[in-house]
């Protein structure tokens, strides 16, 4: 008898942990190396395979999935989906995973790491001290926004919107939201948040941290009018999806002082930066580490390759998108 012939699992990126114990004796593993946005390499390296575990910058876009007659489900290792034709997928058969809820936590707390560390000016702050720069107590050096008694304005209040929104409480800020679907009143009193549309809870928030998932209707959700139309001396924090924001217009924002500053953990051409933003000294910018708790990458690795087996065995995954 021939012996049983395991399915080709591909994994364009060694992933921490060693989720990859999980394929013995059930797939065969290849690790690739894809760079960002390479459609081309993407589909050459998954052409004979028959699962995938990608990364949110790995497209899985319609050609790709043509160009891969062989594969029944693409693993993202990510929460955040817009890097994956969903309809082409299901047009063709194929499952698609993610890794909702254990990152929730993580990525909330990163959101708060910026939004103190842009209130506080925690970098300038750490720069000018490694500069020699700190000639000792003066009582307006690196002056910030106190954060008790504040607005913070959550646009999209999904698990990580809501995460966010915990964490204020004890900060002593006031929590507004914007969401498709208002919460349930009982929700709302939890977190002590309240719905407001959107244009209003740009006018009325101190800070503005962006939750929502990236489709066309949130595309440069916040345009160059939008970002007008915050409060004077507001703070903008994004680590949903860099094309959120127009980011021309958010570094014209920030130059013109009409923003203080903005922590910024994703980018709109992702990794490239938009000119002059790198320039500023009051935004504080990070390298898409939202999730980037070791603990929280290891579970996420476990999951992708998890459901990605399940699928290629005839069994349901446990976080099925498509
Ligand atoms: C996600 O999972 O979508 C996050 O952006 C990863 O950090």
């Amino acid at each position: 008898m021939s012996p049983r012939r395991l399915p080709l699992v591909v994994v364009t990126a060694s992933l921490p942990g060693d989720a990859l114990s999980l394929a013995e004796g059930r797939a065969r593993v290849r690790v690739v190396k894809v760079k960002a946005g390479d459609e081309g390499a993407l589909a050459r390296h998954l052409r004979k395979a028959e699962g995938a575990v990608v990364l949110l910058s790995h497209p899985v876009t319609a050609r790709v999935l043509q160009a891969c007659p062989h594969l029944r489900v693409v693993s993202n290792y990510a929460v955040g989906l817009d890097n994956v034709d969903l309809d082409a997928a299901r047009r063709r058969g194929v499952r698609v995973t993610y890794t909702p809820d254990v990152l929730t936590e993580a990525t909330a707390d990163l959101a708060w790491a910026l939004l103190l560390a842009v209130a506080r000016r925690v970098v300038e702050g750490d720069r000018l001290v490694r500069r020699g720069r700190f000639r000792g107590w003066a009582p307006s050096l690196c002056l910030g926004m106190d954060l008790g008694g504040k607005t913070l304005g959550i646009v999209g209040m999904g698990r990580i919107g809501k995460a966010v929104a915990r964490r204020a409480l004890p900060f002593g800020m006031r929590v507004l939201y914007h969401n498709r679907r208002p919460l349930l009143p009982s929700e709302e009193a939890a977190l002590g948040a309240r719905f407001e549309e959107l244009d209003r809870l740009l006018a009325l928030s101190d800070v503005v941290s962006l939750h929502c998932p990236l489709t066309p209707e949130t595309r440069h959700l916040l345009s160059a009018e939008r970002l007008a139309a915050m409060k004077k001396g507001a703070i903008l924090l994004n680590t949903a999806r860099g094309p959120v924001v127009d980011e021309a217009a958010l570094v014209r924002s920030l130059r013109e002082g009409h923003l203080l500053g903005a922590g910024l953990d994703v980018y709109e051409r992702e990794p490239a930066l938009t000119p002059g933003l790198a320039d500023l000294p009051n935004v504080v910018l990070l390298p898409h580490v939202g999730s980037a708790g070791r603990e929280t990458r290891e579970t996420m690795a476990r999951m992708a390759l998890a459901d990605c087996l399940q699928v290629l065995e005839g069994r349901e995954p446990d976080h099925p998108a498509v």
